[in-house]
């Protein structure tokens, strides 16, 4: 791999490199400097036993204070792009109203030292983190929110879109739905599927709205929006496997993925919120928003397939509705597996989802937004060196590599790849449970970084756009 000759896998000119992170995960300085609550913040106030080893966002990995020894490490390690998110609660502090200039500052010095890096800022603007003065008034129930995302969207572009040219309204916002008002992984932690089918339809108006704002700008940058589109594999052959795996596809897919690049939501979604009476509230106009604001570029995040098989069971009628009432989970024999995280690893997934895209989304300008490797851990794989040997890690991303290269040569879209994550970071209830960086936290020393065997490999991969 060493030679340039011996290269295998070429990857087009340009091809971006890079990782992903966002502002919760990464920054800490939670409670300084003017940054308002977000939903993480009040949730750990309230309900610390919730979160892995009890700790919460108010420190995470610091990168509000080591940007600059940050960003000089992702360049040391080939990155040519990153993607970061914005946290509303700090530019913004109640969500509405007065901006930050505290933040203004951070962030300007964060883009800039970016691009005298020579690496590109890709920014997101809604990266899990409500403002907690908005979730007071019902987050993204209330239409309230979508008229206040817009005008922090609108913020955001006047503030930094002269220097960020690629902009995601949203990162993986089916996740709020489930976790959030589904399977209480998120705040509120409410079970209540119509409220979580409102929620999904106001983030996807929002960034319709935000869209059309940015355009309005005439700034000259693109915009899109970062899914996890992970895939829904039927049991079987059998139609009653495929249904269940074109209902899967559809809500938790299709829901984002059509409206966002098409402009439509999907039939089958829309025949099953009819039928069983979970329509969402729709004002006249919004459809018009949504159709003519689709996206230019989409953010692919793939860790692990969905495998579903038709219902074994009646449902049970009394139960909350949940959309599993249409299918269920099915645990293939002889799949791999991530051992340290207990995800299936199914490589082929990344390019069956760019083949999707290809044939089925007008093959719409895309890249590998986040894909990684959690592991729980992870210090026991630290050699005499200090430097932990994650060869694991290195497999688990080149061998995603070659069928993101395979989808190239057959003409996919796509332009980069970033991994979920440059530096061991803090997610969500997990903390610092799964690590997932190139480079090492270490929390007893005072955040000490260092990288990982992945991160050396990743420099010579990025330097000879391929491996
Ligand atoms: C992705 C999210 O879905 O998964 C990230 O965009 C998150 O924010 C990542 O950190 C990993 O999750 P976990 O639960 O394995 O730590």
């Amino acid at each position: 791999m060493s030679n340039i000759n011996e290269i295998q896998y070429r990857f087009p000119e340009g091809f971006w490199w890079g990782s992903a992170a966002s502002a919760t995960q990464t920054e800490g300085a939670a409670n300084v400097d003017g940054k308002g609550k977000n939903i993480w913040d009040h949730w750990y106030e309230i309900e610390p036993n919730r979160f892995f080893d009890g700790v919460g966002p108010e420190k995470t990995s610091q990168f509000y204070y080591k940007y600059k020894e940050d960003i000089k490490l992702m360049k040391e390690i080939g990155h040519n792009s990153f993607r970061m998110s914005i946290s509303w609660s700090r530019l913004i502090p109640n969500g509405v109203g007065e901006v930050n200039q505290k933040a203004v500052e951070f962030y300007n010095n964060v883009i800039n030292k970016f691009i005298e890096n020579g690496i590109e800022p890709f920014v997101g603007l809604f990266h899990f983190d409500m403002p907690m003065e908005l979730q007071k008034i019902g987050g993204w129930t209330n239409r309230e929110v979508v008229d206040a995302y817009e005008v922090y969207a609108r913020t955001c572009f006047e503030l930094f879109g002269d220097r960020v040219k690629k902009w995601f309204t949203h990162n993986e916002p089916i996740v709020p739905v489930e976790g959030g008002y589904l399977y209480d992984f998120h705040y509120p932690n409410e079970v209540d599927f119509q409220k979580a089918v409102q929620v999904g339809y106001h983030t996807i108006l929002a960034s319709a709205k935000a869209i059309k704002a940015y355009r309005q700008l005439n700034q000259d940058g693109k915009i899109g929006i970062v899914l996890n589109l992970t895939p829904s594999y039927p049991r079987s052959q059998n139609p009653a496997d495929v249904k269940a795996s074109v209902l899967c596809d559809a809500f938790f897919n299709r829901s984002f993925l059509d409206p966002s690049v098409k402009g439509e939501f999907p039939e089958e979604l829309v025949q099953i919120l009819k039928e069983e009476g979970f329509m969402p509230v729709v004002e006249d106009g919004d459809m018009e928003i949504i159709k003519n604001n689709t996206i230019d570029i989409l953010g692919v995040n793939y860790y692990q397939p969905r495998r579903v098989k038709a219902k074994e069971y009646l449902p049970n009628p009394e139960a909350p509705f949940m959309p599993e009432r249409y299918f269920d989970y099915y645990a293939m024999p002889g799949r791999k597996m991530n051992p340290h995280r207990g995800w299936e690893i199914y490589e082929k997934g990344v390019y069956d989802i760019l083949t999707n895209l290809k044939e089925n989304y007008r093959n719409i300008e895309c890249f590998i937004s986040e894909n990684g490797m959690g592991v729980e851990g992870e210090e026991k794989f630290r050699d005499e060196n200090g430097i932990i040997q994650d060869d694991y890690r290195i497999e688990f991303i080149s061998e995603h590599l070659k069928w993101v290269n395979k989808a190239i040569q057959e003409g996919s879209n796509v332009k980069g790849y970033h991994l979920w994550t440059f530096m061991d970071n803090w997610s969500w209830t997990n903390a610092y449970k799964n690590r997932y960086g190139f480079v090492s936290v270490n929390l007893n020393k005072d955040g000490e970084r260092t990288i990982k065997k992945s991160g050396h490999w990743f420099k010579k991969v990025s330097k000879n756009n391929g491996f």
